[in-house]
């Protein structure tokens, strides 16, 4: 896949993405001392605040510009370039934890087999990302508007139920021990251009089944479409629903 992140915006205008991620922290308890992987790690923010806690923690991620980011926003901590659905560990891990980024991934039993591989008897997954439904109002207000100029979009991301998602772990041997879905309306930060901006960083592949002189078009009918459903008081809301789990091997 290529790598199509902007991470000094994703950092600027999206902070809600890790920001959002602090629930999902205290469900992890990590320990001082305890051996921790952050799969998906982004710009490194969550990667600093397990390193805060005292434990030795490794961000990772397939993005090089992410990678890149991340170790300039912490020279200390140790960040790697990585695939979630091939990465392997030099030694058994007390938990893995991975906020906002296993959505992006359609292979999910590969994910989950390097996880287990990864963790020590009795290790934790901790794990947030976007759940059945998630983004639909954003997502099919484009799609209808792909299809209009004649385009048939494939949804590039993969939003599992809690069910599927918890079967899934217990297939590869995992007992869960939390587990929860709920909506997440999230405001974005530009009064006006807010949408625009969230389908710009996050829908690369919708939007490059069009020539980019018809971005801004697309972009504004669909701002049209969706306003009645999601702009409210002055801003634009990201119709997100989140999963939540800690697995346990
Ligand atoms: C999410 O965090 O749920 C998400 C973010 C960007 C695009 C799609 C989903």
């Amino acid at each position: 896949m290529a790598d199509t992140w902007d991470s000094s915006l994703y950092d600027d205008r999206h902070s809600f993405v890790w920001k959002a991620g602090a629930g999902l922290l205290e469900l992890l308890e990590a320990k001082p001392g305890e051996r921790v992987l952050d799969l998906g790690c982004g710009t490194g923010h969550l990667t600093a605040k397990i390193s805060e806690a005292g434990a030795e923690v490794t961000g990772a991620d397939s993005s090089l510009s992410m990678i890149a980011q991340a170790r300039q926003n912490y020279p200390k901590l140790k960040f790697q370039l990585a695939d979630a659905r091939e990465f392997t560990v030099p030694e058994p891990l007390d938990a893995v934890f991975s906020n906002a980024t296993l959505h992006w991934i359609k292979q999910p039993e590969m994910v989950i087999e390097r996880v287990a591989a990864a963790l020590r008897p009795g290790g934790r997954f901790a794990l947030e990302f976007g759940a059945k439904h998630n983004i639909e109002r954003i997502r099919l207000g484009l799609e209808a508007a792909l299809l209009r100029r004649g385009v048939a979009a494939e949804c590039p991301w993969y939003y599992p139920s809690l069910g599927e998602y918890t079967t899934l772990l217990e297939k590869h041997g995992f007992a869960i021990s939390y587990a929860s879905t709920f909506p997440r309306w999230t405001k974005l930060e530009h009064p006006e251009r807010g949408l625009r901006e969230w389908i710009e960083m996050f829908c690369g592949s919708y939007l490059s089944l069009l020539p980019v002189s018809e971005h801004g078009a697309l972009l504004a009918e669909v701002e049209a479409a969706l306003k009645p459903e999601i702009y409210c008081d002055g801003f634009w809301y990201a119709d997100y629903r989140r999963l939540r789990i800690v697995a346990v091997r």
